[in-house]
């Protein structure tokens, strides 16, 4: 038996139903499990991941497995285990800590348990675990491989700790692989933000005004789905290059402090803390709808929210209501975490297959090149992108079509012009 704190065993029969949907729709990292089960690249290496405990991390963890390694898993976020995947997993052979509605320490404590088991490899969301190990755990920094960042502001954190000359082994930001922010942050989180969203409230988007925040990867999707579903779409940038692109992709885009008076619902995706504060909170309209899509319950500033309430209530499973001195109701979705994830399943296992192939295939390309790589921040290999890319159309039986050696010349070459 593994070592493990979770909510409940009984639960894995629900969790195993759910890690076989998402299996079956992960037909990438079906085909790299495959391989890794024949040739062993990990084999006997012990792996910590802090990932957000849902079925399509299961299929990850599986897929490592089969390659030989040995996992200990934690969640990267309080609210968004699985407790049935979790239980599941167990099952498995996996060291689980972690459950649903993990209080701070908790999920710090779950965080050093993965860190105990000594990994070699670590697969973090949101650079917690990198970040505890160099803070708490020195003694096991020396150990480590190679580690591997999922999400933007994990990214940001760590190229924060790189420029300090702090980082103390090497990374690769899975994030900024083509095959994982182009389909994950923009498609994945632009439909499962939406679904976050309806399921948490169950209001109609057509006619309303969203407005949102950050017009990144994650923002972009949730301005187009958003729109797609009859909404009127504001964009909040601090970026003038992203505004301009907002302004000619046909959105509105204005600063916070008008949109804070048109709004109807608000979605925070920026990595960036305290966007929405105070001074908007009191413009907005009775019944406004706060919503966050990035890593870290910061965008929104509860703190505000707390203060200007004189008090709250949970209306429904997901929603609380703030209650302003003059009787306005400020809505808070999933208290101001990843609404995705909180308030819905998170990104469809479709899109995760190719963030989650990025992981596996740079775990293997990292046990391969051990002793290779700087204490540094590395793109994933263009060769690992541009695998998950063909295996993924190949998945999807889309083919395309091939240079001939002709052109390939001229577009190497400088000599044929006009
Ligand atoms: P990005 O860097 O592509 O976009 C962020 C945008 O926000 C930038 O255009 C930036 O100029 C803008 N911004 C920053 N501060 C701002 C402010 N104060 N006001 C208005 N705009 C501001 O990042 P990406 O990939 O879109 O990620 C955004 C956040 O979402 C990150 O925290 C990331 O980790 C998280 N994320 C969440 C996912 C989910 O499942 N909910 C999935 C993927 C990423």
């Amino acid at each position: 038996m593994p070592d493990y704190r979770v909510r409940d065993l009984d639960l894995a029969p629900e969790g195993r139903k759910l890690i076989s949907w998402a299996e079956a729709h992960m037909p990438v990292l079906m085909r790299i499990r495959k391989r890794f089960a024949k040739e062993r690249p990990l084999e006997g290496l012990r792996i910590g991941c802090c990932l957000h405990v849902t079925k399509e991390t299961a299929v990850l963890v599986r897929t490592l497995m089969a390659g030989g390694a040995e996992v200990a898993l934690c969640g990267s976020n309080p609210l968004s285990t699985n407790d049935a995947v979790a239980a599941a997993l167990v099952e498995d052979d996996v060291h689980v800590f972690a459950w649903r509605g993990l209080s701070r320490d908790e999920y710090y404590w779950c965080i050093e348990q993965v860190i105990e088991h000594g990994p070699r490899l670590v697969h973090d969301d949101g650079a917690d675990l990198i970040a505890t190990l160099h803070e708490r755990h020195k003694e096991f920094l020396g150990q480590v491989v190679c580690g591997f960042e999922e999400t933007t502001t994990g990214v940001i954190r760590l190229k924060a700790m790189e420029r300090e000359g702090v980082l103390a082994f090497p990374i690769i930001a899975v994030n900024e692989a083509r095959t994982k922010r182009m389909f994950d942050n923009r498609y994945g989180t632009g439909q499962s933000v939406m679904d976050g969203l309806v399921r948490a409230t169950n209001v109609l988007l057509a006619g309303k005004t969203v407005v949102v925040c950050g017009y990144g990867w994650c923002g972009r999707g949730i301005a187009m789905r958003a729109r797609g579903m009859g909404a009127h779409v504001v964009v909040c940038e601090v970026d003038p290059v992203k505004a301009l692109e907002a302004v000619m992709d046909g959105y509105q885009v204005m600063p916070l402090s008008e949109a804070a008076r048109v709004g109807d619902i608000f979605i925070t995706a920026t990595g960036c803390e305290k966007v929405i504060r105070r001074e908007h909170m009191e413009l907005m309209k009775d019944g406004a709808i706060l919503a966050n899509a990035g890593h870290f319950n910061v965008e929104i500033w509860l703190p505000d929210l707390d203060e200007l309430a004189v008090r709250k209530e949970r209306v429904r499973p997901c929603v609380e209501a703030y209650v302003l001195p003059d009787g306005r109701r400020l809505y808070l979705l999933g208290e101001g975490r990843l609404v995705n994830l909180v308030c819905a399943d998170g990104h469809p296992p479709d899109v995760m297959d190719m963030s989650f192939a990025n992981q596996a295939l740079c775990a293997e390309y990292a046990v391969r090149h051990e002793g290779e790589l700087e204490p540094r921040v590395y793109l994933v290999p263009e060769e690992v992108d541009m695998a998950v890319a063909r295996l993924k159309l190949e998945a999807l039986g889309v083919r395309i079509d091939e240079l001939t050696p002709e052109q390939e010349a001229y577009l190497a070459s400088w000599r044929l012009g006009t």
